[in-house]
């Protein structure tokens, strides 16, 4: 089987996970940047490296690493938000600019009046008035009107601060990714003050910019919306360019293990992004699949025992594996020879059977060209992700998730 060891070193317990621009929004399901660093520092490949690439690149911090090391990166994902958001921790704003245009929006929203509010139609916001009260709605349609005036070039900056506010001025529940309300004893203590947020978040994210642009050293990143699980499109990535792949793929679908499409729900309706109520359905493993396509001689065994237990949830956990099998097979001839791939992975439990996520990626990588060097796991003390999920997706029904991750090493042949 695939050699795996414990390594302590990779814990991070007391680490600060919010240096450079990695303080700017959340997201479910974050690497931890040290992770980043320390793999791009440690397994970066003999001879040239110039290019990574993370297919679920999620907010973005394996490219803002690479891009500190020197390095360019491409990443893709296919949910809005984490472009949106990758694409602003990944760009040298001028911080002088950014600090302007913050007073200038401070002192605007002194003079705020219902008035002044151009756009009061929120009906792009799914059942807006469950989840909004009417004045928050107008303070944030405000600060997005005051974006608006700002140059284009540095408008993202600004739209990622309102993206977390978005979510955060809701009624929904702090501290779950899933789209559930507050109860009517929290309803009556909420009271979000929408204006100082938004500052003192710009200033949060001012402070991180400016670490970043210490470190600017004329490397670019790419970020798209392309889906490995069809195919990796040539004219962005050239066949064998491709140095080190660093990534912390999704673990299962999105509905019921980390649930990516409903967390970013807020600011893909806010902003009218694409497939912003369906999109848990497009990421991998969202749509209905009744027979593997792959074979497996590392999961054969958890598999079939899932199947006996309970076949939804079999077919649940294959509609996954094939588009995760496919994705690895879109990706492998991107990698040049010689090349590094980094997964870190979770292996989740179905119905009590815990599926080796670590040994099928070594597998199914070593069916296209790869040889496994070793799997690390390290423990996540501080993985933003849910300790508990929902299992069937019923409101209420949870089990632990894992404590553990698996850095999965490999090389191309
Ligand atoms: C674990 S998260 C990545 C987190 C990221 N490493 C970070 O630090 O923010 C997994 C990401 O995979 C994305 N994803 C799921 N299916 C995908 C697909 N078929 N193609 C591209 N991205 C996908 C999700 O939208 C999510 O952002």
């Amino acid at each position: 089987m695939y050699k795996r060891v414990i390594d302590n070193s990779w814990d991070f317990h007391t680490a600060d996970t919010k240096q450079y621009t990695h303080c700017y929004h959340a997201y479910p399901a974050m690497m931890i940047p040290q992770v980043a660093r320390k793999l791009i520092k440690d397994y970066k490949p003999s001879g040239k490296c110039n290019l990574l690439f993370d297919p679920y690149m999620g907010s973005g911090t394996s490219l803002v690493e690479a891009n500190i090391a020197g390095i360019n990166a491409i990443g893709t994902d296919i949910n809005p938000l984490a472009r949106l958001i990758a694409a602003s921790k990944v760009t040298h704003y001028n911080a002088t600019d950014i600090e302007r245009y913050i007073s200038d929006i401070q002192l605007l929203n002194l003079t705020f009046n219902k008035e002044l509010v151009k756009n009061k139609d929120f009906s792009r916001i799914s059942n807006y008035s469950f989840w909004y009260s009417e004045d928050v709605l107008l303070k944030l349609s405000y600060l997005h009107q005051l974006i608006d005036t700002i140059p284009q070039e540095i408008r993202s900056f600004f739209y990622i601060v309102l993206s977390e506010i978005v979510r955060e001025c809701s009624f929904t529940r702090n501290g779950e990714f899933k789209r559930f309300k507050m109860n009517s004893k929290q309803l009556e203590k909420f009271s979000p003050d929408v204006f100082m947020l938004f500052i003192t978040k710009a200033e949060r994210n001012l402070q991180g910019l400016k670490q970043f642009n210490c470190c600017n050293n004329n490397t670019f990143s790419t970020i798209c919306d392309f889906n490995t699980v069809y195919s990796v499109p040539k004219d962005i990535i050239k066949p064998n360019s491709i140095d080190i792949i660093v990534t912390s793929p999704p673990y299962g679908d999105s509905r019921t293990t980390v649930a990516y499409g409903q967390y970013s729900r807020w600011a893909n309706e806010w902003f009218r992004f694409e497939n912003a109520k369906n999109l848990d359905n497009l990421l991998m493993g969202g749509m209905r699949q009744l027979n593997a396509k792959f074979t497996t001689n590392t999961i054969n065994k958890e598999l079939e025992l899932i199947r006996t237990l309970d076949n939804k949830r079999y077919t649940e956990v294959i509609a996954f594996l094939n588009d995760y099998h496919d994705s690895i097979k879109n990706i492998s001839p991107f990698v040049r020879k010689g090349g590094r791939v980094c997964y870190v992975v979770g292996n989740r439990n179905v119905k009590g059977v815990q599926i080796p996520l670590d040994y099928f990626t070594a597998e199914t990588f070593e069916k296209y060209e790869f040889k496994h060097e070793q799997t690390i796991i390290r423990n996540i003390p501080n993985k933003r992700m849910p300790s508990k999920t929902s299992p069937t997706n019923k409101t209420g029904i949870k089990i632990d998730t894992m404590s553990n991750e698996y850095i999965v090493i490999m090389s191309k042949l």
